[in-house]
Protein backbone atom coordinates (compact mmCIF):
# COMPACT_ATOMS: atom_id res chain seq x y z
CA UNK A 1 0.00 0.00 0.00
CA UNK A 2 1.62 3.17 -0.69
CA UNK A 3 1.84 6.03 1.95
CA UNK A 4 -0.26 8.27 1.27
CA UNK A 5 0.68 10.61 4.57
CA UNK A 6 1.84 14.25 3.95
CA UNK A 7 5.23 15.55 5.44
CA UNK A 8 4.24 18.21 7.70
CA UNK A 9 4.61 21.77 7.88
CA UNK A 10 8.08 23.06 8.44
CA UNK A 11 8.41 25.84 10.22
CA UNK A 12 12.17 26.47 9.73
CA UNK A 13 11.00 27.72 6.05
CA UNK A 14 9.05 30.66 8.04
CA UNK A 15 11.73 31.00 11.15
CA UNK A 16 14.34 31.70 8.34
CA UNK A 17 12.61 35.49 7.24
CA UNK A 18 13.14 36.23 10.62
CA UNK A 19 16.60 35.71 10.75
CA UNK A 20 16.56 37.03 7.21
CA UNK A 21 15.26 40.42 8.62
CA UNK A 22 17.54 40.70 11.70
CA UNK A 23 20.65 39.83 9.36
CA UNK A 24 19.65 42.75 6.59
CA UNK A 25 19.08 45.31 9.71
CA UNK A 26 22.22 44.72 11.50
CA UNK A 27 24.58 44.56 8.39
CA UNK A 28 24.23 48.00 7.81
CA UNK A 29 25.91 48.56 11.01
CA UNK A 30 28.97 46.29 10.35
CA UNK A 31 32.49 47.91 11.10
CA UNK A 32 30.63 50.96 12.94
CA UNK A 33 31.72 50.06 16.17
CA UNK A 34 28.03 50.17 18.06
CA UNK A 35 27.09 47.00 18.97
CA UNK A 36 23.99 48.74 20.83
CA UNK A 37 22.31 50.18 17.61
CA UNK A 38 22.99 46.89 15.73
CA UNK A 39 21.60 44.92 18.21
CA UNK A 40 18.66 46.79 18.60
CA UNK A 41 18.34 46.72 14.72
CA UNK A 42 18.04 42.95 14.91
CA UNK A 43 16.39 42.84 17.77
CA UNK A 44 13.59 45.03 15.73
CA UNK A 45 13.26 43.19 12.58
CA UNK A 46 13.35 40.02 13.92
CA UNK A 47 10.56 40.77 16.64
CA UNK A 48 8.38 42.11 13.19
CA UNK A 49 8.70 39.36 11.40
CA UNK A 50 8.35 36.59 13.98
CA UNK A 51 4.83 36.74 14.73
CA UNK A 52 4.03 36.47 10.69
CA UNK A 53 5.33 32.89 11.94
CA UNK A 54 1.97 30.02 12.71
CA UNK A 55 2.81 29.52 16.36
CA UNK A 56 1.97 29.64 20.15
CA UNK A 57 5.46 29.97 20.81
CA UNK A 58 7.56 31.49 24.43
CA UNK A 59 10.91 33.08 24.38
CA UNK A 60 12.93 30.67 26.56
CA UNK A 61 16.38 31.80 25.08
CA UNK A 62 15.88 35.26 24.81
CA UNK A 63 17.13 39.16 25.44
CA UNK A 64 17.21 38.68 28.84
CA UNK A 65 14.35 39.52 31.35
CA UNK A 66 11.88 41.71 30.67
CA UNK A 67 12.60 44.82 32.81
CA UNK A 68 15.80 44.91 30.79
CA UNK A 69 14.95 43.84 27.08
CA UNK A 70 11.84 45.69 25.47
CA UNK A 71 11.50 42.99 22.60
CA UNK A 72 11.69 39.35 22.70
CA UNK A 73 12.16 38.98 26.24
CA UNK A 74 12.17 35.53 28.29
CA UNK A 75 8.72 34.44 28.67
CA UNK A 76 7.59 36.57 25.39
CA UNK A 77 4.73 35.54 23.61
CA UNK A 78 5.57 34.90 20.14
CA UNK A 79 4.41 33.89 16.56
CA UNK A 80 0.64 34.29 15.16
CA UNK A 81 -0.88 32.42 18.28
CA UNK A 82 -1.80 30.16 15.96
CA UNK A 83 -0.28 26.57 15.28
CA UNK A 84 2.26 24.22 17.73
CA UNK A 85 2.98 25.44 21.02
CA UNK A 86 6.67 25.88 20.96
CA UNK A 87 9.56 27.13 22.47
CA UNK A 88 11.86 29.78 20.89
CA UNK A 89 15.48 30.41 21.69
CA UNK A 90 16.74 33.66 19.57
CA UNK A 91 19.90 34.59 19.00
CA UNK A 92 19.13 37.98 16.58
CA UNK A 93 23.27 38.58 16.71
CA UNK A 94 25.42 35.90 17.70
CA UNK A 95 28.64 37.75 17.52
CA UNK A 96 28.32 41.53 18.36
CA UNK A 97 31.17 42.37 18.84
CA UNK A 98 32.47 40.44 15.22
CA UNK A 99 29.86 42.56 13.37
CA UNK A 100 30.69 45.86 15.14
CA UNK A 101 34.56 45.18 14.39
CA UNK A 102 33.15 44.13 10.82
CA UNK A 103 35.00 40.92 11.40
CA UNK A 104 34.03 37.90 10.04
CA UNK A 105 31.01 35.14 11.06
CA UNK A 106 28.10 37.07 12.76
CA UNK A 107 25.12 35.14 12.39
CA UNK A 108 21.03 35.89 13.43
CA UNK A 109 19.80 32.32 14.58
CA UNK A 110 16.62 31.31 15.71
CA UNK A 111 15.60 27.62 17.17
CA UNK A 112 12.21 26.07 18.11
CA UNK A 113 11.33 23.31 19.97
CA UNK A 114 7.57 21.71 21.27
CA UNK A 115 6.64 23.49 24.61
CA UNK A 116 8.70 22.68 27.61
CA UNK A 117 11.26 20.92 26.02
CA UNK A 118 14.80 23.16 25.70
CA UNK A 119 16.79 23.42 28.91
CA UNK A 120 16.76 26.83 30.76
CA UNK A 121 20.12 27.93 32.33
CA UNK A 122 18.32 30.83 33.38
CA UNK A 123 20.99 33.15 34.90
CA UNK A 124 24.04 30.93 34.93
CA UNK A 125 25.50 32.68 31.91
CA UNK A 126 28.50 30.51 30.68
CA UNK A 127 28.54 26.34 29.84
CA UNK A 128 30.98 24.07 29.51
CA UNK A 129 30.84 22.37 25.89
CA UNK A 130 31.69 19.66 23.57
CA UNK A 131 30.42 19.40 20.38
CA UNK A 132 31.12 16.63 17.47
CA UNK A 133 29.41 15.67 13.98
CA UNK A 134 27.52 12.58 12.87
CA UNK A 135 30.26 10.23 12.88
CA UNK A 136 31.26 10.53 16.76
CA UNK A 137 27.61 11.01 18.19
CA UNK A 138 27.42 8.78 21.14
CA UNK A 139 31.10 9.04 21.28
CA UNK A 140 31.63 11.54 23.44
CA UNK A 141 31.83 12.31 27.20
CA UNK A 142 32.48 15.66 28.87
CA UNK A 143 33.61 14.32 32.05
CA UNK A 144 36.11 12.27 30.52
CA UNK A 145 39.52 13.81 29.98
CA UNK A 146 40.02 16.35 26.48
CA UNK A 147 42.57 13.91 25.19
CA UNK A 148 40.51 10.97 25.17
CA UNK A 149 37.17 12.75 23.36
CA UNK A 150 39.76 14.13 20.71
CA UNK A 151 41.24 10.34 20.66
CA UNK A 152 37.39 9.49 19.94
CA UNK A 153 36.81 11.68 17.24
CA UNK A 154 40.00 10.72 15.44
CA UNK A 155 38.96 7.17 15.46
CA UNK A 156 35.19 8.01 15.04
CA UNK A 157 36.58 9.73 11.94
CA UNK A 158 39.43 7.71 10.47
CA UNK A 159 41.87 10.59 11.11
CA UNK A 160 45.35 10.57 13.13
CA UNK A 161 44.86 12.94 16.82
CA UNK A 162 47.10 15.82 14.95
CA UNK A 163 44.67 15.69 11.82
CA UNK A 164 41.60 16.35 14.49
CA UNK A 165 40.85 20.14 14.53
CA UNK A 166 38.95 21.86 17.30
CA UNK A 167 37.26 25.23 17.30
CA UNK A 168 37.33 27.08 20.70
CA UNK A 169 36.80 30.61 21.82
CA UNK A 170 39.83 32.42 22.96
CA UNK A 171 39.30 33.39 26.13
CA UNK A 172 41.42 33.50 29.29
CA UNK A 173 38.66 30.74 30.86
CA UNK A 174 39.22 28.26 28.29
CA UNK A 175 43.69 27.74 29.09
CA UNK A 176 43.46 25.19 30.62
CA UNK A 177 41.84 23.39 27.81
CA UNK A 178 43.34 24.55 25.38
CA UNK A 179 46.60 23.42 27.05
CA UNK A 180 44.88 19.91 26.80
CA UNK A 181 44.07 20.03 23.01
CA UNK A 182 48.08 21.11 22.60
CA UNK A 183 49.14 17.60 24.86
CA UNK A 184 47.28 15.53 23.19
CA UNK A 185 48.66 17.00 19.84
CA UNK A 186 45.14 17.93 17.59
CA UNK A 187 45.25 21.13 15.56
CA UNK A 188 43.13 24.41 17.07
CA UNK A 189 41.40 26.82 15.14
CA UNK A 190 41.03 30.05 17.87
CA UNK A 191 37.63 32.27 17.40
CA UNK A 192 37.50 35.29 19.14
CA UNK A 193 33.38 35.09 19.39
CA UNK A 194 30.40 32.96 17.49
CA UNK A 195 30.75 29.63 18.96
CA UNK A 196 27.32 28.56 18.04
CA UNK A 197 28.79 28.93 14.55
CA UNK A 198 31.72 27.01 15.86
CA UNK A 199 29.47 23.83 16.98
CA UNK A 200 27.86 23.96 13.38
CA UNK A 201 30.73 23.86 11.65
CA UNK A 202 31.76 20.98 13.79
CA UNK A 203 28.16 19.37 12.95
CA UNK A 204 27.85 19.93 9.45
CA UNK A 205 30.40 17.89 6.88
CA UNK A 206 33.15 19.68 5.13
CA UNK A 207 33.95 22.82 7.06
CA UNK A 208 37.08 21.52 8.12
CA UNK A 209 36.26 21.63 11.98
CA UNK A 210 35.67 18.28 13.50
CA UNK A 211 34.68 19.90 17.10
CA UNK A 212 33.83 22.40 19.70
CA UNK A 213 35.22 22.84 22.86
CA UNK A 214 35.47 25.07 25.51
CA UNK A 215 33.34 27.40 27.80
CA UNK A 216 31.39 29.54 26.30
CA UNK A 217 27.95 31.17 26.67
CA UNK A 218 24.87 29.28 27.69
CA UNK A 219 22.03 30.29 25.63
CA UNK A 220 24.27 29.90 22.83
CA UNK A 221 24.85 26.00 23.97
CA UNK A 222 21.08 25.24 23.96
CA UNK A 223 21.04 27.01 20.55
CA UNK A 224 23.55 24.95 19.02
CA UNK A 225 22.50 21.77 20.30
CA UNK A 226 19.56 22.41 18.52
CA UNK A 227 21.44 22.24 15.46
CA UNK A 228 23.28 19.35 16.67
CA UNK A 229 20.54 17.54 17.24
CA UNK A 230 18.81 18.92 13.46
CA UNK A 231 22.98 17.57 11.99
CA UNK A 232 22.59 14.42 14.41
CA UNK A 233 26.02 15.31 16.01
CA UNK A 234 26.07 15.40 19.39
CA UNK A 235 26.13 17.77 22.24
CA UNK A 236 27.19 17.64 25.91
CA UNK A 237 27.37 20.95 28.59
CA UNK A 238 28.07 21.60 32.07
CA UNK A 239 26.95 25.11 33.49
CA UNK A 240 30.14 26.69 34.65
CA UNK A 241 29.95 29.01 37.44
CA UNK A 242 32.17 32.04 37.45
CA UNK A 243 32.77 32.44 41.23
CA UNK A 244 30.69 31.50 44.33
CA UNK A 245 28.00 34.08 43.04
CA UNK A 246 27.10 32.22 40.64
CA UNK A 247 27.04 29.22 42.54
CA UNK A 248 24.72 30.30 45.27
CA UNK A 249 22.28 31.48 42.18
CA UNK A 250 22.65 27.95 40.87
CA UNK A 251 21.23 26.69 43.94
CA UNK A 252 18.65 29.27 44.23
CA UNK A 253 17.26 28.64 40.72
CA UNK A 254 17.41 24.76 41.74
CA UNK A 255 20.58 24.17 38.70
CA UNK A 256 22.81 21.38 39.34
CA UNK A 257 26.48 22.80 38.25
CA UNK A 258 27.93 19.69 38.44
CA UNK A 259 25.56 18.08 36.09
CA UNK A 260 26.67 17.18 32.43
CA UNK A 261 24.18 18.02 30.19
CA UNK A 262 23.44 15.08 27.45
CA UNK A 263 21.74 16.63 24.27
CA UNK A 264 18.38 15.12 25.53
CA UNK A 265 18.92 17.39 28.26
CA UNK A 266 19.79 20.30 26.33
CA UNK A 267 16.68 19.52 24.42
CA UNK A 268 14.67 16.35 24.99
CA UNK A 269 12.59 16.66 21.64
CA UNK A 270 13.80 15.35 18.06
CA UNK A 271 11.09 17.60 16.20
CA UNK A 272 13.15 20.90 16.35
CA UNK A 273 13.83 23.69 13.77
CA UNK A 274 16.55 26.23 13.26
CA UNK A 275 17.31 28.85 11.22
CA UNK A 276 20.36 31.12 10.67
CA UNK A 277 21.63 33.84 8.48
CA UNK A 278 24.82 35.31 7.67
CA UNK A 279 25.62 38.97 8.56
CA UNK A 280 29.08 38.98 8.18
CA UNK A 281 30.89 36.83 5.85
CA UNK A 282 32.23 33.94 7.10
CA UNK A 283 32.96 30.45 7.06
CA UNK A 284 29.99 29.03 7.80
CA UNK A 285 27.70 31.56 5.69
CA UNK A 286 28.01 34.47 3.23
CA UNK A 287 27.24 37.83 4.66
CA UNK A 288 24.35 40.62 3.51
CA UNK A 289 25.98 42.20 0.38
CA UNK A 290 23.68 45.25 -0.74
CA UNK A 291 23.41 45.54 -3.88
CA UNK A 292 21.36 48.84 -5.49
CA UNK A 293 17.45 48.45 -4.21
CA UNK A 294 18.15 45.25 -2.15
CA UNK A 295 20.38 42.97 -0.75
CA UNK A 296 21.24 39.08 -0.98
CA UNK A 297 21.67 36.89 1.78
CA UNK A 298 22.55 33.22 2.85
CA UNK A 299 21.18 30.98 5.10
CA UNK A 300 20.89 27.38 6.45
CA UNK A 301 17.40 26.03 7.47
CA UNK A 302 17.39 22.61 9.12
CA UNK A 303 15.11 20.48 10.40
CA UNK A 304 15.45 17.68 12.47
CA UNK A 305 12.64 14.89 11.87
CA UNK A 306 13.50 14.80 7.95
CA UNK A 307 16.98 15.51 8.64
CA UNK A 308 16.97 18.26 5.87
CA UNK A 309 19.80 20.82 5.51
CA UNK A 310 18.78 23.97 3.51
CA UNK A 311 21.15 26.89 2.30
CA UNK A 312 19.19 29.81 0.96
CA UNK A 313 20.63 32.65 -0.93
CA UNK A 314 18.12 35.41 -1.20
CA UNK A 315 17.39 38.56 -3.26
CA UNK A 316 15.78 41.20 -1.60
CA UNK A 317 14.11 44.05 -3.10
CA UNK A 318 13.41 46.93 -0.86
CA UNK A 319 10.47 48.30 -3.41
CA UNK A 320 8.32 45.03 -3.20
CA UNK A 321 9.21 44.83 0.25
CA UNK A 322 8.07 48.15 1.20
CA UNK A 323 5.03 48.05 -0.77
CA UNK A 324 3.75 44.80 1.15
CA UNK A 325 4.45 45.80 4.04
CA UNK A 326 4.87 49.53 4.68
CA UNK A 327 8.28 49.27 6.33
CA UNK A 328 11.00 51.36 5.13
CA UNK A 329 14.12 48.95 4.52
CA UNK A 330 16.30 51.73 3.88
CA UNK A 331 17.65 54.31 5.71
P1 LIG B 1 27.05 38.00 21.70
O1 LIG B 1 26.93 38.31 20.27
O2 LIG B 1 25.71 37.87 22.35
O3 LIG B 1 27.94 38.99 22.35
O4 LIG B 1 27.71 36.57 21.86
C1 LIG B 1 28.91 36.26 21.25
C2 LIG B 1 29.61 35.12 21.95
O5 LIG B 1 30.92 35.00 21.40
C3 LIG B 1 28.92 33.76 21.88
O6 LIG B 1 29.01 33.12 20.65
C4 LIG B 1 29.60 33.05 23.00
O7 LIG B 1 28.90 31.91 23.43
C5 LIG B 1 29.70 34.11 24.05
O8 LIG B 1 29.72 35.36 23.34
C6 LIG B 1 30.90 34.04 24.93
O9 LIG B 1 30.81 34.98 25.94
P2 LIG B 1 31.98 36.01 26.32
O10 LIG B 1 32.16 36.95 25.16
O11 LIG B 1 31.49 36.69 27.54
O12 LIG B 1 33.20 35.21 26.54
Amino acid sequence: MRNEQVPDRNIAMELVRTTEAAALAAARWMGRGDKNASDGAAVNAMRMMMDTVDMDGVVVIGEGEKDEAPMLFNGERVGSGHGPQVDVAVDPIDGTRLLSLGRPNALSVVAVAPRGTMFNPKDIFYMEKIAVGAAAKGKIDLSAPIAWNIEQVAKAKDLAVEEVTVVILDRDRNTEIVDQIRAAGARIRFITDGDVAGAVMAGLAGTGVDMLLGIGGSPEGVVAAVAMKCLEGDMQCRLWPRDDGDRKLAVERGLDVTRVLAIDDLVSSDDVFFAASGITTGDLLKGVEYVAGGATSESLVMRARSGTIRRIQTEHHWRKLEQISGTRYTN
